[in-house]
């Protein structure tokens, strides 16, 4: 038996025991009803009447009709909820951009990173696949989550799941695509929402060379957005351009001249991009070349996802974002390690106890000292700060004086807090 691990498996295991059940008792019943008539009216070897000649009964054909027609129906009503779940499903937490190709499966998460033949999900969050073909037709299908789609070249298709239980399952191509088709699968591993976060950060910090706050794909997109000059006419700030502004486009109704109107979805901007004069915008007029062979399926993808990020949904995300985790105040020590780097105090004092120009700070705190006219000294508070203000004041035994310059107007006073803070700490 297959495990049950996500939320929508059980429902589909449910519609499936309806419909073995149903279809188990209606077997039963056709060929009870089957035996019981072949006995009944079988033609018997002395008699030579015919068989009666039996009209027909309406009500009774009606209900049967009925009742099969309300099953079927139940059956289809079900089944739809269900797929709906499946393909549109709540919200996400967590969006993959996933790529079919011949033979293997790459998904892409939003900050960058990209995995082949497998996938990584945090246990009990709403995880949406947006999927995309780079050749031919494919389908991604993992049995214990219930969920299969197809992934269509030239188009966006969607996947959603929560998975329940942490483990490595296995998905599959569920389309025949080639010749490594039985062999195009991939593990999907479902970690701990903690475990999770860990996994995706580590990476994070590996990158962290990027200056730029975008996710990367977006900032992919950015790129491809101004190599290719698609700001030339469209604006992502409101403005209007030859072509529409991308602000808040994305996820809302576009309307046409001719009255229709379609989501701005993936879909969309794909066939704008390939066919822009197909679905254009009340308002404009159709001057867009089109970009047929001129971008792979990842700048697209880069694309998509700038666009997306003007969308209002994307937009509000990242307000709620930024106030759900209020900047991390940085600590007086911390602080003060940075106004110790800053001010190159490292060029002269270290802090391992190697000797330098100046006295290492090592164990400085609260330790008693020689200076240079024969007195004593504990390296208190007070102490550190005259040093740092007026470093000639008590000079150290063995060491210059005016080697070191004052500090007395190049700190903030909330600065030199921080930096005696620092030096308490070495
Ligand atoms: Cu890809 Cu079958």
């Amino acid at each position: 038996m297959l495990s049950q691990a996500s939320t929508i498996s059980t429902n589909v295991d449910k519609l499936y025991d309806f419909i073995f059940w149903t279809s188990f008792v209606s077997f039963v019943l056709i060929i009870v009803a089957m035996l019981y008539f072949v006995v009944k009216f079988h033609r018997r070897r002395k008699e030579e009447t015919k068989t009666a000649y039996i009209t027909g009964h309406g009500p009774l054909e009606f209900s049967v009709a009925t009742i099969l027609f309300v099953l079927v129906m139940v059956i289809f009503a079900w089944g739809w909820i269900d797929y709906r779940k499946i393909i549109y499903g709540p919200d996400p937490q967590l969006e993959i951009q996933l790529m079919g190709r011949q033979w293997m499966w790459e998904a892409t998460y939003p900050n960058g990173r990209k995995l082949k033949n497998e996938l990584v999900i945090p246990m009990g969050q709403n995880v949406r696949l947006t999927m995309t073909s780079a050749d031919v037709i494919h389908s991604f299908y993992i049995p214990d989550f219930r969920i299969k789609q197809d992934v269509v070249p030239g188009s966006y298709t969607k996947l959603w799941f929560n998975a329940v239980a942490p483990g490595e399952y296995t998905a599959f191509c569920a389309e025949y695509c080639g010749f490594d088709h039985s062999r195009m699968l991939a593990k999907v591993q479902v970690l701990r929402p903690k475990a999770y976060d860990k996994w995706y950060k580590k990476w994070k910090s590996d990158v962290s060379t990027t200056s730029s706050d975008l996710d990367p794909l977006v900032s992919n997109g950015k790129k491809v957005f101004e190599q290719k000059g698609c700001n030339a006419c469209h604006s992502v700030d409101g403005a209007k351009g030859v072509g529409p502004s991308f602000l808040h486009s994305f996820g809302e109704k576009t309307s046409f001249a001719d009255g229709s109107s379609v989501t701005f979805d993936e879909n969309y901007i794909q066939e704008s991009l390939m066919e822009p004069s197909a679905k254009v915008v009340k308002g404009f007029t159709p001057v867009m070349p089109t970009f047929k062979g001129q971008l792979q399926t990842e700048d697209v993808n880069a694309l998509i996802s700038y666009i997306k990020s003007f969308g209002k949904s994307e937009i509000a995300k990242r307000a709620q974002q930024e106030s759900a985790q209020p900047k991390v105040e940085l600590t007086l020590e911390d602080m003060g390690e940075q106004v110790f780097v800053q001010k190159a105090c490292n060029a002269c004092h270290s802090i391992d106890g190697r000797e330098s120009v100046g006295p290492s700070l090592l164990e400085l705190y609260s330790s008693r000292r020689h200076l240079k006219d024969g007195s004593r000294v504990t390296a208190d508070e007070v102490y550190i700060t005259e040093s740092i203000v007026a470093p000639n004041a008590k000079i150290v035994s063995g060491y210059l004086t005016d080697a070191m310059p004052s500090y007395e107007t190049g700190l903030s006073e909330k600065e030199l807090k921080a930096l005696v803070e620092y030096i308490k700490g070495i």
